[in-house]
């Protein structure tokens, strides 16, 4: 084969000199090009880290396919949090093997949090004969070198760090998206909520530099995008590995300090952590958006402290009036649980009654789901399943009637800032916009507008979607 194509070339630089020996070889790459497909589930962290995974494919030669079917390597960056996330995992990677059946050469790579759990890895290779990489979430910067080694050798790779590496700045990011950008900030968790998988598959909490962070913020506000979102599990305690104090207030100042126009977003809150002074930043600079997501899970003091939030009903409380005091048009969002071991029904009244006093715009409701190795996995009284879909029902029930007078009380009529970020996947017409809150909001309206920013009046406000038209002001 090597040969065949060293004589070739030798022809082309005969017949048409070496500018087109250049040409050539390109045209020769390109029909040795190999595609990857990364198939992401779990959270923003996760979506980002894949940006970080194409990266890599790309700088080895890889181009983005677009599907599976088309791809030389099949990438699936997994997720732990509950147990569906990976059954429907277990399913799609079991749906790839006809494709690997046909098409030998496939190269298959599982990755991420569900591989970084104890005995994941083995249990997944045994069970997936077909797969030819694992790694966790540790070794992610290693990816490359993985690439390497399967293409220049039989065999499959398997290494799952058990510990954390320092954070390497060296490796960018492949962003597809023009607009909004995800820029992490802290890495890790060590809050140990007692349901929570997260800390034992992502490792201590490590967090960027100040410096680290503005450059990337500054290069991609100069580079055009203009929504930026700063990613951490936990953003509040940015800054206190290193021993910093109120280190995010610190961040967000500096951020202000850069010119320009764009949306700031932030995420996750815990409200044990957020301070006030974070709420008088967000205030003290029209860019940064008057939205908090503040995770709540339980609305019952013994829930949450069974849970180790280390908060109570009161504290959380009394944070969301500090927080709407500052900033009277904040939109809140947050996370509910139900079905905590042990939770009683009156407990689950309790999570209704605060839902209802915070009026969220918006909530993720979820079914507690034991995760191995977790203290919550341990505890005696589990809640039976059928208790849990009874309550869930209830939660999403209540909360939607929530969500759609909150919409309309705060939206219906009314006009907004909005930077547009995409068609509108329903209607070529039509494209979407980001309202400060974190809303979309979709209007007839051309794309030669998107990243730019625009006044929307929304004409018809509903739970999940918002329709409006484009205004002067
Ligand atoms: N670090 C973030 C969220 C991480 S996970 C925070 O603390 O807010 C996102 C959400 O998944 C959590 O807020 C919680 O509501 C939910 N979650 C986490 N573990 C879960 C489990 N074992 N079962 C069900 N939901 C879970
Ligand atoms: Fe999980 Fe709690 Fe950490 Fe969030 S703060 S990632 S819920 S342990
Ligand atoms: Fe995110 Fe799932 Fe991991 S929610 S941090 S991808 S366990």
């Amino acid at each position: 084969m090597h040969g065949f194509s060293f004589f070739i070339i030798k022809a082309v630089i005969l017949q048409y000199g070496t500018k087109s020996l250049d040409n050539f070889c390109n045209l020769y790459y390109n029909s040795k090009m190999k595609y990857y497909y990364i198939i992401t589930y779990g959270c923003q962290m996760n979506a980002h880290e894949s940006e970080k995974l194409a990266r890599i494919f790309r700088d080895k030669g890889y181009e983005a396919a677009e599907s599976a079917e088309q791809a030389d390597f099949v990438l699936f960056n997994t997720c732990a949090i509950r147990e569906n996330a990976e059954q429907k995992l277990f399913g799609n990677v079991g749906a790839i093997k006809s494709l690997k059946r046909k098409r030998p050469s496939l190269r298959i790579g599982v990755c991420g949090c569900m591989t970084q759990q104890q005995g994941a890895a083995d249990s997944l290779i045994e069970r997936y004969p077909f797969v030819d990489l694992v790694f966790g979430t540790h070794n992610i910067d290693a990816f490359g070198s993985y690439l390497d080694l399967l293409n220049s050798r039989k065999g499959r790779v398997i290494e799952v760090w058990e510990r954390e590496a320092a954070i390497n700045e060296d490796i960018g990011y492949y962003r597809t998206d023009r607009v909004q950008a995800y820029v992490n900030i802290n890495y890790g968790c060590n809050n140990f909520c007692s349901y929570c998988i997260v800390p034992y598959v992502r490792g201590r909490e490590r967090s960027r530099s100040i410096p680290a962070v503005l450059g990337e913020v500054e290069g991609l506000l100069a580079s055009g995008y203009k929504e930026i979102t700063l990613l951490g599990q936990n953003v509040n305690s940015y800054g206190n590995d290193w021993g910093g104090k109120d280190s995010f207030s610190a961040l967000l100042k500096e951020i202000s300090r850069l010119t320009g126009k764009f949306q700031l977003r932030f995420m996750t809150n815990h409200p044990k952590d957020l301070t006030r002074s974070v709420v008088e930043c967000v205030a003290s600079d029209s860019r940064f958006c008057h939205a908090i997501h503040l995770p709540v899970q339980s609305g019952s003091n013994a829930v949450l402290s069974r849970m180790n939030r280390k908060y109570t009903r009161e504290d959380y409380l009394s944070r969301v009036a500090m927080i709407r005091e500052i900033l009277p048009d904040v939109a809140l969002t947050t996370d509910m649980m139900v079905g905590f071991p042990g939770e009683t029904e009156e407990d689950f009244a309790d999570t209704l009654s605060l839902a209802e006093l915070c009026r969220f715009h918006s909530a993720f409701t979820f079914v507690y789901s034991r995760r191995r190795g977790t203290v919550a996995d341990a505890m005696q009284d589990q809640v039976p399943e059928e208790v849990k879909t009874e309550r869930i029902k209830r939660l999403v029930a209540l909360q939607k009637e929530i969500a759609s007078s909150v919409a309309k009380e705060y939206y219906q009529n009314k006009t907004f800032e909005v930077l547009f970020e995409a068609a509108d996947t329903r209607d070529p017409s039509r494209i979407t916009g980001r309202t400060g809150a974190g809303r979309l909001v979709s209007v007839k309206g051309d794309p030669s507008l998107i990243g730019t920013f625009g006044h929307v009046k929304v004409t018809k406000a509903g739970a999940n979607s918002l329709f409006g038209e484009l205004t002067e002001v």
